[in-house]
Protein backbone atom coordinates (compact mmCIF):
# COMPACT_ATOMS: atom_id res chain seq x y z
CA UNK A 1 0.00 0.00 0.00
CA UNK A 2 1.27 3.31 -1.04
CA UNK A 3 0.09 7.16 -0.89
CA UNK A 4 0.22 9.63 -3.48
CA UNK A 5 0.78 12.67 -1.81
CA UNK A 6 0.64 15.11 -4.61
CA UNK A 7 -1.65 14.69 -7.48
CA UNK A 8 -4.36 16.76 -9.25
CA UNK A 9 -7.10 14.94 -10.20
CA UNK A 10 -9.70 17.02 -12.23
CA UNK A 11 -12.77 16.48 -14.51
CA UNK A 12 -10.64 18.82 -17.06
CA UNK A 13 -8.40 16.01 -16.99
CA UNK A 14 -10.13 12.66 -16.81
CA UNK A 15 -13.06 12.06 -18.32
CA UNK A 16 -13.11 8.63 -16.22
CA UNK A 17 -12.40 9.70 -12.03
CA UNK A 18 -14.13 6.75 -11.25
CA UNK A 19 -11.57 4.87 -12.90
CA UNK A 20 -8.69 6.61 -12.35
CA UNK A 21 -9.14 5.77 -8.24
CA UNK A 22 -10.16 2.44 -9.00
CA UNK A 23 -6.98 1.69 -11.00
CA UNK A 24 -5.46 3.03 -8.21
CA UNK A 25 -6.81 1.45 -5.39
CA UNK A 26 -6.58 -1.64 -7.66
CA UNK A 27 -2.40 -0.87 -7.72
CA UNK A 28 -2.13 -0.77 -4.20
CA UNK A 29 -2.31 3.15 -4.12
CA UNK A 30 -5.10 3.40 -1.19
CA UNK A 31 -4.84 7.03 -0.63
CA UNK A 32 -4.71 10.01 -2.31
CA UNK A 33 -4.18 13.59 -2.02
CA UNK A 34 -5.85 16.16 -4.37
CA UNK A 35 -4.49 19.50 -5.15
CA UNK A 36 -6.38 22.68 -5.46
CA UNK A 37 -4.34 25.94 -7.30
CA UNK A 38 -6.79 27.94 -7.56
CA UNK A 39 -10.53 28.96 -6.26
CA UNK A 40 -11.71 26.97 -8.85
CA UNK A 41 -9.88 23.67 -8.33
CA UNK A 42 -10.01 24.15 -4.56
CA UNK A 43 -13.68 23.88 -4.99
CA UNK A 44 -13.48 20.74 -7.57
CA UNK A 45 -11.13 18.67 -4.92
CA UNK A 46 -14.04 19.85 -2.19
CA UNK A 47 -16.55 18.67 -4.36
CA UNK A 48 -14.23 15.54 -4.96
CA UNK A 49 -13.29 14.35 -1.65
CA UNK A 50 -16.32 14.23 -0.43
CA UNK A 51 -17.50 11.98 -3.08
CA UNK A 52 -14.38 9.51 -2.65
CA UNK A 53 -12.91 8.23 0.76
CA UNK A 54 -9.81 7.43 -1.03
CA UNK A 55 -9.41 10.92 -1.99
CA UNK A 56 -7.81 13.37 0.61
CA UNK A 57 -8.43 17.53 -0.26
CA UNK A 58 -5.42 20.02 0.03
CA UNK A 59 -6.87 23.46 -1.03
CA UNK A 60 -4.84 26.39 -2.08
CA UNK A 61 -3.48 29.21 -4.38
CA UNK A 62 -0.94 28.15 -6.67
CA UNK A 63 2.06 31.32 -7.35
CA UNK A 64 0.65 30.80 -11.00
CA UNK A 65 -2.50 31.91 -9.75
CA UNK A 66 -1.94 35.01 -8.37
CA UNK A 67 -4.94 36.74 -9.64
CA UNK A 68 -7.01 34.21 -6.89
CA UNK A 69 -5.48 36.43 -4.46
CA UNK A 70 -8.03 38.12 -2.55
CA UNK A 71 -9.63 37.99 0.79
CA UNK A 72 -12.52 36.24 -0.30
CA UNK A 73 -10.59 33.46 -1.09
CA UNK A 74 -8.28 33.12 1.71
CA UNK A 75 -11.67 33.33 3.71
CA UNK A 76 -12.32 30.48 1.67
CA UNK A 77 -10.04 28.13 2.09
CA UNK A 78 -9.95 29.10 6.01
CA UNK A 79 -13.74 28.30 5.92
CA UNK A 80 -12.72 24.83 4.46
CA UNK A 81 -9.75 24.24 6.52
CA UNK A 82 -11.12 21.40 8.60
CA UNK A 83 -12.15 19.66 5.70
CA UNK A 84 -8.55 18.92 3.77
CA UNK A 85 -5.65 17.41 4.89
CA UNK A 86 -3.22 20.34 3.88
CA UNK A 87 -3.01 23.75 2.07
CA UNK A 88 -1.61 23.41 -1.29
CA UNK A 89 -0.33 23.65 -3.60
CA UNK A 90 1.54 26.84 -2.58
CA UNK A 91 4.65 28.24 -3.02
CA UNK A 92 7.22 30.38 -5.23
CA UNK A 93 7.80 30.16 -8.84
CA UNK A 94 9.94 32.68 -10.45
CA UNK A 95 10.87 30.38 -13.49
CA UNK A 96 8.58 32.55 -15.72
CA UNK A 97 9.66 36.17 -16.50
CA UNK A 98 7.21 38.59 -16.15
CA UNK A 99 6.47 36.81 -12.29
CA UNK A 100 5.53 39.38 -9.36
CA UNK A 101 7.96 38.01 -6.30
CA UNK A 102 6.54 40.24 -3.95
CA UNK A 103 2.63 39.51 -4.83
CA UNK A 104 4.01 35.54 -4.68
CA UNK A 105 5.68 36.15 -0.82
CA UNK A 106 2.60 37.74 0.47
CA UNK A 107 0.16 35.20 -0.98
CA UNK A 108 2.70 32.25 0.26
CA UNK A 109 3.35 34.29 3.81
CA UNK A 110 -0.99 34.41 3.64
CA UNK A 111 -1.65 31.03 3.65
CA UNK A 112 1.39 29.91 5.69
CA UNK A 113 -0.30 32.40 8.55
CA UNK A 114 -3.60 29.89 7.68
CA UNK A 115 -1.43 26.64 8.39
CA UNK A 116 -0.18 28.07 11.40
CA UNK A 117 -3.27 28.83 12.78
CA UNK A 118 -5.23 25.65 12.13
CA UNK A 119 -1.79 23.03 12.41
CA UNK A 120 -2.36 22.28 8.84
CA UNK A 121 0.60 20.72 7.13
CA UNK A 122 1.66 22.69 3.43
CA UNK A 123 2.22 21.21 0.13
CA UNK A 124 5.08 23.31 -1.22
CA UNK A 125 6.00 23.86 -5.22
CA UNK A 126 8.67 25.71 -5.55
CA UNK A 127 10.51 26.33 -8.42
CA UNK A 128 13.79 28.27 -9.29
CA UNK A 129 13.10 29.78 -5.82
CA UNK A 130 14.79 27.72 -3.34
CA UNK A 131 16.13 30.47 -1.11
CA UNK A 132 13.47 32.85 -1.05
CA UNK A 133 11.39 29.38 -0.06
CA UNK A 134 13.49 28.42 2.57
CA UNK A 135 13.48 31.87 4.25
CA UNK A 136 9.33 32.76 3.91
CA UNK A 137 8.95 28.76 5.27
CA UNK A 138 11.68 29.44 7.96
CA UNK A 139 9.56 32.30 9.46
CA UNK A 140 6.76 29.50 10.44
CA UNK A 141 8.88 27.57 12.32
CA UNK A 142 5.56 25.66 13.53
CA UNK A 143 4.43 24.68 10.07
CA UNK A 144 5.45 21.14 8.55
CA UNK A 145 4.77 20.10 5.05
CA UNK A 146 5.68 18.73 2.33
CA UNK A 147 8.26 19.92 -0.72
CA UNK A 148 6.46 18.91 -4.02
CA UNK A 149 8.76 17.16 -6.67
CA UNK A 150 11.67 17.67 -5.45
CA UNK A 151 14.77 17.88 -7.61
CA UNK A 152 17.13 20.30 -5.65
CA UNK A 153 20.43 19.51 -3.66
CA UNK A 154 21.84 17.24 -0.85
CA UNK A 155 22.50 20.61 0.94
CA UNK A 156 19.19 21.88 -0.10
CA UNK A 157 17.36 18.36 1.26
CA UNK A 158 19.47 18.84 4.56
CA UNK A 159 18.26 21.93 5.16
CA UNK A 160 14.58 21.48 4.43
CA UNK A 161 14.88 18.05 7.01
CA UNK A 162 15.94 20.44 9.81
CA UNK A 163 13.13 22.31 9.43
CA UNK A 164 11.12 19.51 9.65
CA UNK A 165 9.80 18.85 6.08
CA UNK A 166 9.72 15.94 4.11
CA UNK A 167 10.72 15.24 0.41
CA UNK A 168 8.34 14.36 -2.68
CA UNK A 169 9.68 12.01 -4.78
CA UNK A 170 7.73 11.42 -7.88
CA UNK A 171 8.57 10.48 -11.77
CA UNK A 172 11.40 13.10 -12.07
CA UNK A 173 13.37 10.59 -9.78
CA UNK A 174 12.78 7.59 -12.74
CA UNK A 175 14.37 9.78 -15.40
CA UNK A 176 17.93 9.05 -16.41
CA UNK A 177 19.50 11.99 -15.78
CA UNK A 178 18.08 12.23 -12.19
CA UNK A 179 20.90 12.83 -9.66
CA UNK A 180 18.08 11.98 -7.23
CA UNK A 181 18.93 8.91 -7.01
CA UNK A 182 22.38 10.20 -4.77
CA UNK A 183 19.79 12.43 -2.93
CA UNK A 184 18.03 9.33 -1.80
CA UNK A 185 20.92 7.64 -0.12
CA UNK A 186 21.91 10.22 1.72
CA UNK A 187 18.66 11.08 3.24
CA UNK A 188 17.03 9.16 6.08
CA UNK A 189 14.08 7.18 5.24
CA UNK A 190 11.64 9.05 7.22
CA UNK A 191 12.21 12.41 4.97
CA UNK A 192 10.60 10.29 1.83
CA UNK A 193 6.96 10.74 0.19
CA UNK A 194 5.60 9.23 -2.70
CA UNK A 195 3.90 11.47 -5.26
CA UNK A 196 2.75 11.82 -8.97
CA UNK A 197 1.99 15.28 -9.65
CA UNK A 198 -0.99 13.67 -12.49
CA UNK A 199 -1.40 14.80 -14.93
CA UNK A 200 2.19 15.90 -14.73
CA UNK A 201 5.47 14.47 -14.76
CA UNK A 202 4.86 10.31 -15.63
CA UNK A 203 7.57 8.07 -14.49
CA UNK A 204 9.75 6.22 -16.38
CA UNK A 205 8.77 3.90 -18.74
CA UNK A 206 5.36 5.78 -18.83
CA UNK A 207 7.46 9.52 -19.95
CA UNK A 208 4.96 11.44 -21.98
CA UNK A 209 1.99 9.60 -21.03
CA UNK A 210 -1.07 11.45 -18.96
CA UNK A 211 0.57 10.51 -15.45
CA UNK A 212 -2.04 8.83 -13.13
CA UNK A 213 -2.11 8.00 -9.20
CA UNK A 214 -1.70 4.32 -9.85
CA UNK A 215 1.82 5.04 -11.66
CA UNK A 216 3.01 5.65 -7.68
CA UNK A 217 4.00 2.06 -7.70
CA UNK A 218 6.58 2.38 -10.60
CA UNK A 219 8.20 5.19 -8.27
CA UNK A 220 8.36 2.98 -5.48
CA UNK A 221 9.62 -0.52 -7.30
CA UNK A 222 12.44 2.55 -8.69
CA UNK A 223 13.05 3.52 -5.34
CA UNK A 224 13.37 0.33 -3.60
CA UNK A 225 15.95 -0.25 -5.86
CA UNK A 226 17.59 2.49 -5.29
CA UNK A 227 17.87 2.01 -1.87
CA UNK A 228 18.06 -1.87 -2.23
CA UNK A 229 14.69 -2.19 0.61
CA UNK A 230 11.75 -4.63 -0.63
CA UNK A 231 9.02 -2.66 -1.49
CA UNK A 232 6.99 -4.10 1.76
CA UNK A 233 9.27 -2.36 3.84
CA UNK A 234 9.33 1.14 2.05
CA UNK A 235 5.83 0.81 2.29
CA UNK A 236 5.95 0.52 5.64
CA UNK A 237 7.98 3.30 6.08
CA UNK A 238 6.46 6.12 3.63
CA UNK A 239 2.51 5.39 5.05
CA UNK A 240 4.01 6.46 8.47
CA UNK A 241 5.16 9.15 6.91
CA UNK A 242 2.27 10.05 5.59
CA UNK A 243 0.50 9.43 8.83
CA UNK A 244 2.74 11.42 10.58
CA UNK A 245 2.90 14.32 8.69
CA UNK A 246 -0.81 14.38 7.24
CA UNK A 247 -2.94 12.61 9.96
CA UNK A 248 -4.46 9.96 7.75
NI1 LIG B 1 1.32 19.92 -8.59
Amino acid sequence: MFTDTHCHILEEDYDNIDKVIKDAKDTGIHKMINNGSNRQTSEEVLELSRKYDSLYGAIGIHPDSTEDFTKENLAFIEEHIHEVVAIGEIGLDYHYEGYDRETQLNLLEEQLKLAEKYSKPVIIHSRDATLDTINTLKKFPAVKGSIHCFTGSLETAKIYLKMGYKLGFGGVTTFKNAKLKEILKEIPLEAILFETDSPYLSPEPLRGTKNEPKNVLHIAKFISEVLGITLEDLSNITEQNVHDLFDI
